[in-house]
């Protein structure tokens, strides 16, 4: 995963400098009948299994569900970094079965942004190389008030620009992984627990910070967080790798009630729940 993760980064651009063969989309995320299993025989887990989902152009999506649930697994597969076992993903009006792993690898670097807990920066740049680092990868202009600009945003000041990751607390990494998602303003920004390391202001800022940018981009957020509904157009429910439920602005209240619910369902291993094994 992290490999994949990191070709995302640093694979050769072959279409530097050209325009992408790839088109504009009202619905920029959609996934058709989307199974994933990982494994083999007896030890064969179902991930996800036969979903289809359409995330709209500038919405605002929080995935929520119990642990081990396939949120994690459902924003990969959505974003080409896990290929389904079976189904079809269209990310960026194009579906990703017609395109090499290159031609994926440079439409997620142009056209989308991560946040992903399990995605450290680079350990060896600067947090402002870091930020600059999806700019530098496509071949576009860095300028320096700009990365300036995106880390003010997420709250990181000059000082902060200067150090390295290892420097810097785990909430404060987690704020220059945003920024460094937000600076190439890219059409679709997938966040898996974006909020998990940050303080109730912090995140509610970084949320903030996010919905701002989702004039436009389309953001979909997996989380526990019953309070990051309160910034989301809808919160979908995964199930024991299956959408149980899309609900269009829950209030939190509930959806820690169903939180609660899903949990405890989970780890009773009631009939309708396996843990996801097969
Ligand atoms: N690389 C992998 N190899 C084998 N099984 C995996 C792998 N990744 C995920 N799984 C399994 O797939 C299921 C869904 O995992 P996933 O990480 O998508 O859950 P999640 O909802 O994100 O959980 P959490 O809230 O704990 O992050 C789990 O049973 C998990 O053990
Ligand atoms: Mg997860």
């Amino acid at each position: 995963m992290m490999l994949v993760i990191m070709s995302t980064l640093i694979a050769d651009d072959p279409y530097a400098g050209s325009e992408m063969p790839f088109a504009a989309d009202p619905t920029p995320v959609r996934l058709d009948g989307v199974t994933k299993h990982y494994g083999h025989g007896r030890g064969r887990v179902t991930a996800l299994d036969n979903v289809s989902l359409a995330f709209g152009a500038g919405s605002f999506t929080a995935v929520l569900g119990a642990s081990g649930s396939g949120k994690s697994t459902l924003l990969q597969c959505a974003a080409g970094l896990e290929k389904p076992s079976s189904g079809s993903v269209h990310l960026c009006g194009t579906d990703l079965n017609s395109l090499s792993d290159r031609q994926q690898t440079v439409l997620r670097r142009k056209r989308v942004g991560f946040v992903f807990q399990g995605l450290n920066l680079l350990p060896e740049l600067t947090i402002a190389e870091n930020i600059a680092l999806p700019l530098r990868l496509g071949h576009r202009r860095v300028q320096r008030a700009g990365i300036a600009d995106a880390a003010a945003r997420v709250g990181l000041n000059a000082a902060q620009l200067r150090r390295l990751p290892s420097e810097l607390s785990g909430g404060q990494q987690q704020r220059a992984a945003i920024a460094r998602a937000l600076v190439s303003r890219p059409e679709v920004i997938f966040a898996d627990e974006p909020t998990g390391a940050l303080d109730p202001y912090t995140a509610t800022s970084v949320l903030n910070l996010l919905r701002e940018t989702a004039q436009g981009t389309t953001v979909v957020i997996v989380t526990h967080d019953p309070q990051v509904v309160r910034f989301c157009d809808q919160a979908v429910f995964v199930y024991a790798g299956r959408i149980e439920s899309v609900v269009p602005s829950p209030e939190p209240d509930a959806v820690a009630a169903w939180l609660h619910e899903y949990g405890a369902r989970a780890a009773g291993g009631s009939s309708s729940y396996n843990g996801g094994a097969q």
